[in-house]
C-alpha cells in the first residue's frame, strides 16, 4: 500500500520505518528539513534500538522515503498524522498547533477513498472536529492511537499488543459503511500484527482517542500509587519493593509499572495527564479525573525526596560536595530528557551548591543542549572517580547490573550510594561497605 507519515519525530519516524519494513510504500513528511536530510541518509534522529536497521534497509530497498513536501502525499491513499501534542506554554492543556496544521495542509491533496489516520495523543473531541475539515474531500477520517514505549518503540510498533481503530459511526455507535471500509483498510495495513490474531478493536472517534489517554493515566497512576506507598514505608520502615513484590503477585494487580523511585517522565505521561486534567474540566467532568492532579504531585514529590536523601546522607548539605549522578534520560534504552526525573535531580543538586557530575550512556548531548551549567563526562568511571556520593537515577544496565560495589568503592571517595531507581542489590553494596540509601526502603 502508499502511505504518507506526516510527523516524523519519535512515532513518525518508526511508524514510517515499521511500514515499510512489512512492505509498504512509505513517504514520511516532516517540516524539518535537517530531519528529514537524516532520516533519508537512513540515520535516526535520536536513540532508539533497532530504528538504525530499519531506517537503512527501508532507503535501500526504495520503499522509504522522506521529504518536506506535502505534495509527496497525494501517492498515497492512507496518510498517518504523527505530529506532536505538547503541554501548552501557559497552561495543562494539549497544544494542538501542529495537529491542525498538518491536516490542513494536507486537505489539498486528499481524494475520494483516502483514509487518514490520526495517531497523535489528542484531547477528546479532537477527531470529531478534524473529520469536518477532511469528509468534504471524500476521504475519512479515523482515530489509530499508538501505544508504543520509547527503547521498545519498533517492536511496539511492528508487534503491538493490541491495535485500536477509532471510525465514524452511526446513531447507535455502530461503524457506518465508511468506518467499515476504513477500518478494513487499516486491517490491510496492519496485516502482519493482524495475521497473528492481534486483538483489533473497531471504536467510535471518541473512544479511541480515550483509549489513548486512559492507558497512560492508568499507568501514571500505577506509578504513583507505588510510590505514595513508599512515602508510607519511609515513615514506618517497611520496604515498599517487597511490598510491591508481594501485591504483584496478585494477577489483578501485576508487579509491572510498580516500580517505585523517582517516578516518571518523559514526552508522554506527565504531559497527558495533565491535558486529560484540562480536557475533563472542559467537559464539565474535572472531578471525574480529580485524582490525577494528585498523581502528579506525588510523582513530582518523590524528585524532593531523592535530593533530601543526599542532603541528609552527606550530613545535612551538599555544598561543594562531588556527586555523580548516574543518568540523565527519563528512562534506560532512550536518549529523552523531556521532563527527565533525572535531570531534574542533578539540577536541584547543583542549585544546592554541590559540584555534580553527569554520565549517561546516550543522553549527554541532549542533556548538555538543556542543562549546560552541569558537568557532563561520558565515561562511567572517570564520572565516578573521586566522589563524595553516587545518585543512580536512570537505571541502565551498565549502572544497575555492571557496576559492582567493589568496582566503585575503588573510584570513588566517599562510599554513599542514593538509590533513586531502587535497582541496586542493596545487600551487595552495604556488604561492600557503602551507606546504601534506596527510595521507600529501611
Ligand atoms: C509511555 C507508555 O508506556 C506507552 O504505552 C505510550 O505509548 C507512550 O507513553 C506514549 O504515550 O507515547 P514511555 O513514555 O516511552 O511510554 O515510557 P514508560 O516506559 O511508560 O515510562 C515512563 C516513565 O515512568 C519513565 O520515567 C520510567 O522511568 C517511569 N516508571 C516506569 C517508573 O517510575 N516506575 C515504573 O515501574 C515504570
Amino acid at each position: 500500500m502508499k502511505l504518507s507519515v506526516i510527523g516524523c519525530g519519535y512515532l513518525g519516524a518508526v511508524h514510517a520505518a515499521a511500514m515499510a519494513s512489512i512492505g509498504h510504500d512509505v513517504v514520511g513528511i516532516d517540516v524539518d528539513q535537517r530531519k528529514v536530510d537524516a532520516l533519508a541518509q537512513g540515520i535516526a534522529p535520536f536513540f532508539e534500538p533497532g530504528l538504525p536497521e530499519l531506517l537503512k534497509d527501508g532507503v535501500a530497498s526504495g520503499r522509504l522515503r522522506f521529504t518536506t513536501d506535502m505534495c509527496a502525499a497525494a501517492d498515497a491513499t492512507v496518510h498517518f498524522i504523527g505530529v506532536g501534542t505538547p503541554q501548552q506554554k501557559d497552561g495543562y492543556a494539549a497544544d494542538l498547533t501542529y495537529v491542525d496544521a498538518a491536516v490542513d495542509a494536507l486537505l489539498p491533496f486528499l481524494k475520494p477513498g483516502d483514509v487518514v489516520a490520526g495517531k497523535s495523543t489528542v484531547p477528546v473531541g479532537t477527531a470529531a472536529r478534524l473529520a469536518e475539515r477532511v469528509t468534504p474531500t471524500g476521504a475519512t477520517l479515523v482515530w489509530n492511537p499508538e501505544f508504543l514505549r520509547e527503547g521498545w518503540a519498533v517492536k511496539d510498533t511492528i508487534e503491538p499488543d493490541r491495535l485500536v481503530a477509532g471510525v465514524p459511526t452511526d446513531g447507535t455507535g455502530r461503524a457506518d459503511a465508511d468506518g467499515e471500509r476504513a477500518a478494513d483498510v487499516l486491517r490491510e495495513v496492519y496485516h502482519t500484527a493482524v495475521a497473528t490474531n492481534t486483538p483489533f478493536i473497531v471504536t467510535d472517534l471518541a473512544t479511541a482517542e480515550l483509549v489513548k489517554v486512559a492507558a497512560n493515566a492508568f499507568l501514571a497512576t500505577k506509578i504513583s500509587f507505588i510510590n505514595a506507598m513508599a512515602e508510607i514505608a519511609e515513615v514506618t520502615g517497611a520496604d515498599v519493593t517487597q511490598l510491591a513484590d508481594a501485591i504483584g503477585h496478585d494477577v489483578r494487580i501485576g508487579r509491572r509499572f510498580l516500580g517505585a523511585g523517582i517516578g516518571f517522565g518523559g514526552g508522554c505521561l506527565p504531559k497527558d495527564i495533565r491535558a486529560f486534567s484540562a480536557r475533563a474540566e472542559e467537559l464539565g467532568r474535572g472531578e471525574s479525573v480529580s485524582f490525577l492532579r494528585e498523581v502528579d504531585a506525588i510523582n513530582l514529590r518523590r524528585r524532593d525526596r531523592a535530593v533530601d536523601l543526599v542532603v541528609d546522607a552527606l550530613g545535612g548539605s551538599v555544598f561543594e560536595k562531588r556527586i555523580t549522578v548516574l543518568g540523565a534520560a527519563f528512562k534506560p534504552h532512550s536518549d529523552d530528557i523531556r521532563d527527565s526525573p533525572a535531570l531534574d535531580v542533578a539540577v536541584r543538586l547543583r542549585g544546592l551548591g554541590a559540584s555534580v557530575v553527569v554520565t549517561d550512556p546516550e543522553a549527554i548531548p541532549n542533556a548538555k543542549a538543556k542543562h549546560p551549567q552541569l558537568t557532563y563526562v561520558e565515561d562511567r568511571d572517570e564520572a565516578l572517580t573521586d566522589a563524595d556520593a553516587v545518585v543512580l537515577v536512570t537505571e541502565w544496565d551498565e549502572y544497575r547490573r555492571q557496576l559492582s560495589p567493589e568496582h566503585a568503592s575503588s573510584l570513588t571517595k566517599g562510599r554513599i550510594v542514593v538509590d533513586g531507581r531502587n535497582g541496586l542489590d542493596a545487600a551487595a553494596w552495604r556488604a561492600a561497605g557503602w551507606s546504601y540509601y534506596g527510595m521507600g526502603r529501611p
